[in-house]
């Protein structure tokens, strides 16, 4: 007979696996289901995503620094090489440490891991197509499949030349001219690694702003610092199609609008253009899950159209993270096991993790106009910040947005070094209700960088004291 659960999660991502460890915890007979093909958990973010990206964007960094800012700083070094080799294996190591660590949590939490790919076969039935075929059962199954690359019609995907994020994460040697195709978080933080290494840059942007979603007023500065570091931008262009050569890429070029084209060359082209929802061999049609448009399973809490499945993560629908979709999978389990589970989606951070970071919650100034509400604005550059100006870090500002009847805070963006660890101060304000003077009254060390959130706080009321 088949083993019963009460819990089977199909895909090992930040979704899958976080659920898996919710359900473990509250008692739930749980099995996690993973088909990659190295075997191992953690999904695309662990193995392909926010941890490789991460390891390169480090290395990457510092490489820089000591080609750049050492001299300055009175560090003599010797002649500074690049070992590429070991850069992508301390990335690899990085990789395995921490896929190894979600098997520990998957023992500690007594989940049982199915390797192989899951398929729901019918009500409470699922079907792992691993080494051998093994049926199991469950009174609830959720859905943890992830997302992959959007493909560019006409600029075919090899790895090698024409690569996704996945094939950026390997390199064997630093492309002479990296094309990146899309100017939103992939291109620009994988455009930022290799450029760093050596390459030069261009990234070919459909719209006429880089990352578009972020508050307007960022997403300019930012694209200025970023031409300043080098990378060059084509805004308001699309691809319309690529010519692989022995060694190159020709890239034919046209106006968003339409217009006359023009051919650009590159050693290699990254295609970061989104990514859609996976639920490939799922078999959903099997139990009748509803999918949209776009490919996104359709979910109300979590639950999907059909009866005992649930879904959560970069496969329905919301911002495609990480952190996201842990969020998702514990609220999911607690709603299975009637809990209140819940995520506050308009608070969900976003953080691209370049030099400068870019970090941003709530609402941007674009939103607040566009929905009318009346909002007072708090700003303060890094330039004027002391930890800033002492470590020759002075890109970037932090802007707190702030309803201006209630005081209440909307929305804070933030451009500079480590704004991913300097948002999460505003994030918990904001969940709490709280106002900027909360943030402007509380006593913040000095000297750090979050002195700059209280001063840009201080000045939605107009008394910013250090800039
Ligand atoms: P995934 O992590 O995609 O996991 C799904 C898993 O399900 C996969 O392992 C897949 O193999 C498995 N699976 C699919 N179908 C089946 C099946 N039928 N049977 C069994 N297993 C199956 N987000 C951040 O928050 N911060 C970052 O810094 C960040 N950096 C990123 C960098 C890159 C280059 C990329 C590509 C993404 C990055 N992301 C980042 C996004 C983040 O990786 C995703 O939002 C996150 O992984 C989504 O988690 P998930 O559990 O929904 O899906
Ligand atoms: P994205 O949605 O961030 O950016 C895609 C960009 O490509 C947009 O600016 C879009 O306007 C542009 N674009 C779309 N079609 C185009 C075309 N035909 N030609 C030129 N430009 C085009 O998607 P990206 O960078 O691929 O990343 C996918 C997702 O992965 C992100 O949305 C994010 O959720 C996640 N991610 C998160 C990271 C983080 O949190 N630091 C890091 C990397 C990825």
């Amino acid at each position: 007979m088949a083993e019963q659960f009460d819990v089977v999660i199909i895909g090992a991502g930040p979704g899958g696996y976080n659920a898996a460890i919710r359900a473990g915890q509250l008692g739930l007979k749980t099995a996690i289901i993973e088909k990659r093909d190295n075997k191992k958990l953690g999904g695309t973010c662990l193995n392909v995503g926010c941890i490789p990206s991460k390891a390169l964007l480090h290395a990457s960094e510092l490489y820089e620094t000591a080609e750049k800012d050492f001299e300055g700083l009175g560090i003599q070094t010797g002649k500074l090489s690049l070992n590429l080799a070991q850069m992508l294996k301390q990335k690899e190591d990085a990789v395995e440490g921490l896929t190894k660590g979600i098997e520990f949590l998957m023992k500690k939490n007594k989940v049982e891991t199915f390797l192989g790919a899951g398929e729901i076969t019918g009500p409470g039935k699922v079907r792992v197509h691993g080494e051998k075929q093994l049926d199991i059962e469950a009174k609830n199954i959720v859905i943890a499949t992830g997302s992959e690359v959007t493909p560019l019609p006409g600029v075919e995907i090899d790895e090698k030349q024409i690569v996704s994020s996945t094939g950026a994460l390997d390199f064997e040697s630093v492309p002479k001219h990296l094309v990146v195709i899309g100017g939103g978080v992939i291109g620009l933080e994988l455009g930022s690694v290799w450029r760093r290494l050596g390459a030069e840059v261009t990234v070919v942007e459909f719209l006429d702003r880089i990352l578009p979603t972020n508050d307007g007023e960022v997403s300019k500065q930012f694209q200025r610092i970023l031409k300043k570091q080098g990378v060059k931008f084509k805004l308001s262009s699309k691809v319309t199609g690529a010519e692989k050569l022995k060694t190159k890429v020709k890239l034919s070029v046209e106006p968003a609008k339409g217009g006359d084209s023009e051919v650009i060359e590159a050693d290699a082209v990254l295609v970061a253009i989104g990514r859609r929802p996976y639920t490939q061999g799922l078999g959903l049609e099997n139990v009748g899950v509803e999918i949209d448009k776009r490919g996104m399973i359709v979910t109300d809490h979590f639950k999907t159209s059909a009866n005992g499945v649930w879904a959560i993560g970069d496969c329905i629908t919301g911002p495609m993270l990480a952190h996201k979709a842990e969020d998702d999978g514990v609220a999911c389990i607690e709603l299975i096991v009637g809990k209140a589970g819940h995520v506050n989606y308009d608070l969900v951070p976003g953080v691209v993790y370049t030099y400068p970071e870019v970090a941003s919650v709530g609402k941007t100034e674009e939103e607040l106009k566009e929905a009318g509400i009346d909002y007072k604005t708090g700003k303060f550059p890094f330039a004027a910040n002391s930890r800033a100006k002492t470590n020759h870090e002075t890109d970037g500002f932090v802007k707190v947005l702030a309803d201006a009847k209630t005081d209440r805070v909307l929305g804070c963006h933030i451009i500079g070094r480590e704004a991913g660890e300097l948002i999460a101060e505003v994030v918990s304000v904001m969940e709490f209700g709280g106002a900027s003077e909360d943030i402007a009254r509380t006593c913040h060390a000095h000297p750090t960088r979050s002195e700059a959130v209280r001063q840009a706080a201080m000045g939605v009321e107009g008394w910013t004291m250090q800039a």
